[in-house]
């Protein structure tokens, strides 16, 4: 990593660790700090381990509200005169160049779930059903200022901290008001928004209040520069300032660079004792067949639901493939306060039901659905793929589609929604699907499962080189670079 000309202040909503408190007998709290996981945290943190940035992010958990008195710009209070007397567990880089921003419950359901991920990822990804959803009465504005004083609090905080001509990184939607605030409180501040989500283009954008979406989009456009995972949701940005006739003093740079997973990272994990047990224990169960996989968050934008649809298509399709192939779907808890993350779940487990009480045999489950978060079994079914589905009905980026390619042992294919942003990197050896149609998704799968040995081992190799072209350290460069750093 080279070292940036400037200091750097990253902001995120999540943010590098989540913090966790014991008490002992003796009255003692201890509060440990764990490094997270995530693109987001392995492109950044080498910047915040280097000693050359901080970082500023939402406290999340309980043990992150109650890190939130001690850490970071807080860190200088003597934390054992207190009582009870407090420890702090973890680095440097966690613990004294963490900022946390504290909100309260309601805050936090009216700023995390109802705007950021109710209303702001449902527009960016399309998971609107119009005829009926979404409707903004006086609720959702009330959510809406309690977002917009949220984003004034990550302001005020980097306002505070920030050294004097620093670059700031904020990531994500949940923070596109800060720059309104920032901007003019510190005007020495090179400002970048980096947006890991898609773009919503103009016809999506319509469905916001104009207030909000004019109010969003002056904000976004009031930062140095905006950065983006693919061209495409760079030019629907583009779009929706030209349409919106969004007016700042100074246009920002739009660029493009995509996230990668550091994939030593990962085959760390693969390398590990835990990683082995879950292999051997896929290779027991699934003995004989080949293996559908997926690794996702159970998300509304992962498609699951459709993904089981067309292998139920493939297995009426191709009876000869009926007990000799067999999908695991790893689909993992997220976002359970938003109802309609609950109720996609309850359709996810139901469709997995109607496929196995379908085809099923006394000796074959079609699906396996885990819905028990496994990291190292994750990482297991990358490396024992035969074949990949991806089927986001869009996606910011999709770092699994990378994620997998890098570190499959069977020269597993890849089933790729072109609406996933990776797509643009691995568009010449991924199949490519529109997501929304199931029978070239069956076609897709049987494709990739039907390959002769040789094609597979040359479309595997080709995919992996695409895969691991870039690396972390090439993302944040090209954010340091967007500020001038
Ligand atoms: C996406 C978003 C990230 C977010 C992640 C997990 O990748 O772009 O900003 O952190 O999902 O979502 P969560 O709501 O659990 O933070």
């Amino acid at each position: 990593m080279s070292i940036p000309q400037r200091p750097v202040v990253i902001v995120s909503n999540r943010g590098p660790a989540t913090f966790t408190a014991t008490r002992n007998d003796d009255d003692v709290t201890t509060i440990t700090a764990n490094r997270g996981s995530g693109g987001l945290v392995s492109g950044l943190a080498p910047l915040l381990d280097s000693g050359d940035a901080r970082w500023v992010a939402a406290a999340l958990s309980d043990g992150d509200r109650l890190a939130a008195q001690f850490i970071g710009n807080n860190g200088s209070r003597d934390i054992n005169t207190g009582t009870p007397k407090v420890v702090l567990q973890g680095s440097d880089a966690l613990t004294q160049r963490v900022d946390l921003i504290t909100m309260s419950e309601r805050e936090q359901s009216s700023y995390y779930d109802v705007v950021s991920n109710e209303t702001l990822w449902f527009i960016h990804h399309g998971l609107y059903d119009l005829v009926r959803t979404p409707g903004f009465g006086p609720a959702w504005w009330d959510a809406w200022n309690t977002y917009v004083s949220i984003n004034e609090r990550f302001a005020e905080r980097i306002a505070e901290i920030a050294p004097e001509g620093a670059a700031v990184l904020i990531q994500d939607y949940h923070l596109t008001l800060v720059a309104e605030t920032l901007r003019p409180a510190r005007p020495d501040l090179s400002l970048v928004h980096f947006l890991h989500t898609p773009f919503a283009g103009p016809d999506g954008m319509r469905v916001l209040p104009h207030v909000a979406r004019d109010r969003m989009l002056r904000s976004l456009a009031s930062h140095d520069a905006c950065g983006f995972h693919t061209p495409l949701w760079a030019r629907n940005f583009r779009q929706c300032l030209e349409l919106f006739e969004v007016e700042v003093p100074n246009a920002p740079r739009i660029f493009n660079s995509t996230l990668s997973s550091d994939i030593s990272d990962i085959e760390q994990t693969a390398a590990s004792q835990e990683c082995e047990v879950e292999l051997d224990r896929l290779n027991q169960t699934f003995n004989g067949t080949q293996l559908i996989v997926r690794v996702d968050r159970m998300e509304l934008s992962k498609n699951i639901v459709r993904g089981f649809e067309a292998f139920d298509l493939l297995l009426a399709e191709r009876p000869d493939l009926r007990g000799k192939v067999t999908f695991l779907a790893c689909c993992y808890p997220s976002r359970e306060n938003v109802p309609a993350y609950r109720r996609y779940r309850e359709e996810v487990e139901a469709a997995a039901d109607r496929l196995n009480e379908h085809w099923g045999t006394s000796d074959w489950q079609p699906v396996h659905l885990e819905t028990n978060d496994n990291y190292p079994r994750s990482v297991a079914a990358l490396r024992r793929y035969d074949v990949l589905l991806v089927n986001p009905i869009r996606d910011g980026l999709n770092l699994v589609a990378k994620e997998g390619p890098a570190i499959n042992e069977r020269s597993g294919q890849l089933v790729l929604s072109t609406q996933a942003g990776a797509w643009t990197e691995l568009s010449d050896s991924a199949f490519g699907i529109n997501p929304f149609d199931l029978s070239a998704t069956a076609e897709a799968l049987a494709s990739a499962l039907d390959m002769s040995p040789h094609e597979r081992a040359d479309r595997a190799a080709a995919l992996r080189r695409s895969a691991t072209a870039r690396t972390p350290d090439d993302w944040l460069q090209d954010q340091l670079a967007a500020s001038g750093s």
